[in-house]
């Protein structure tokens, strides 16, 4: 994409060049991640409950949209908020010299202790997911599989969180930085922040599916970031990923609106070099070709009479991704 100019104004409009403002952009190019060792799935004590894949022979659950009532919705708010808890601790235990197995770990730990299954431990079908979380480092777009390679100063890591309690799945990721994070990319990780709570901001009943695309797009293409295409998000609830797909581009056809109670994810994932990628040998890891970094983050959301609401909150109302409020969808600070 290459959007980014050294030598241009800084997107945040502060009127000086942007290697003078947020840092030169050569900062952004870095070593490849290389792939380390994944150790074995852990385990879930019995008396978890299980999603149907998780058990052999069960039959799958509806792959259409899910649309909540009074009986499902406080089921869903309850993973939902256990999501949100496993993000937030794993996101503190993001440090220098961490492997992203030892995220995995905490991650895992705070799922059971929370009476939660994570849902993505198992899944997959022909290719069996084995963690509990997925963490995306630097260049990799997404399903990055935790694994025996260190966090390094500067990088920037997804954490994906989904727990499954209560017959429902609570769908939620954020980026941490390691250590100190080179300017350039912060704007990267902060501009997806804010384009997920922008694009979540314009959902409400009747609305165009779109209006989310509308909102991200062009607000990442302005500070010179790419969106990715081939990603997006999903209706969830009971069924971790179910219609409608959720783009994060614009597209045309995409002329489906939103219904009341209806549940699915916002996560897109902002791109500062080409868009260009690849799946990696292990079947889920993919990666830009120019190894530049990537952001995402996430949130499981409800479509409600008036607007919108996020749910992948804790019951104290926090997340590591932050909120929005509905009733004000132009976000405070806007760079
Ligand atoms: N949590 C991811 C999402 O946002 C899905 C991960 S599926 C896995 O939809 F199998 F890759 F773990
Ligand atoms: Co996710
Ligand atoms: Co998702």
């Amino acid at each position: 994409m290459g959007r980014l100019r050294s030598n241009g104004p800084c997107w945040c409009d502060s009127g000086v060049k942007f290697k003078r403002c947020h840092g030169d952009i050569r900062l952004l190019q870095r070593e490849p991640v290389q792939l380390g060792t994944v150790s074995t799935p852990r385990t879930v004590p019995p008396e978890i409950e299980r999603p149907h894949y998780a058990i052999s022979g069960a039959v799958s659950t509806d792959l259409g949209r899910q649309i909540q009532d009074e009986e499902s919705l406080p089921r869903l708010r309850r993973a939902c908020a256990i999501a949100a808890e496993v993000l937030l601790r794993t996101g503190e235990a993001v440090g220098v010299g961490v492997t992203t197995d030892a995220l995995d770990v905490v991650a895992h730990d705070a799922y059971v202790e929370l009476g939660a299954y994570p849902s993505t431990l198992h899944y997959g079908g022909r290719r069996d997911y084995p963690k509990s979380i997925c963490t995306s480092v630097n260049g990799v777009i997404c399903h990055g599989v935790p694994d025996s390679r260190p966090l390094a100063e500067g990088d920037i890591v997804n954490v994906d969180v989904t727990a499954y309690a209560h017959g429902m799945h609570g769908d939620t990721s954020a980026t941490f930085c390691v250590g100190e994070v080179d300017g350039p990319t912060r704007a990267l990780v902060e501009t997806t922040r804010q384009a997920t709570l922008l694009g979540i901001a314009e959902v409400a009943p009747g609305r165009s599916l779109r209006a989310i695309a509308e909102a991200i797009e062009p607000f990442a293409h302005r500070r010179g970031f790419g969106v990715v295409r081939d990603y997006g998000g999903h209706g969830i609830g009971q069924t971790f990923h179910a219609s409608p797909h959720i783009n994060h581009c614009i597209e045309r056809h995409d002329t489906d609106t939103f219904d009341v109670a209806m549940t699915f994810t916002v996560e897109p994932m902002l791109f500062s070099g080409r868009e260009h990628y690849d799946r990696a040998d292990d079947g889920w890891t993919e990666h830009v070709a120019d190894a530049m970094p990537s952001a995402q983050f996430e949130h499981t959301v409800i479509v409600t009479e008036t607007g919108v609401e996020i749910l992948t909150v804790t019951d104290s109302g926090q997340s590591a991704v932050g909120v929005v409020d509905a009733a004000r969808p132009a976000l405070a600070s806007d760079n």
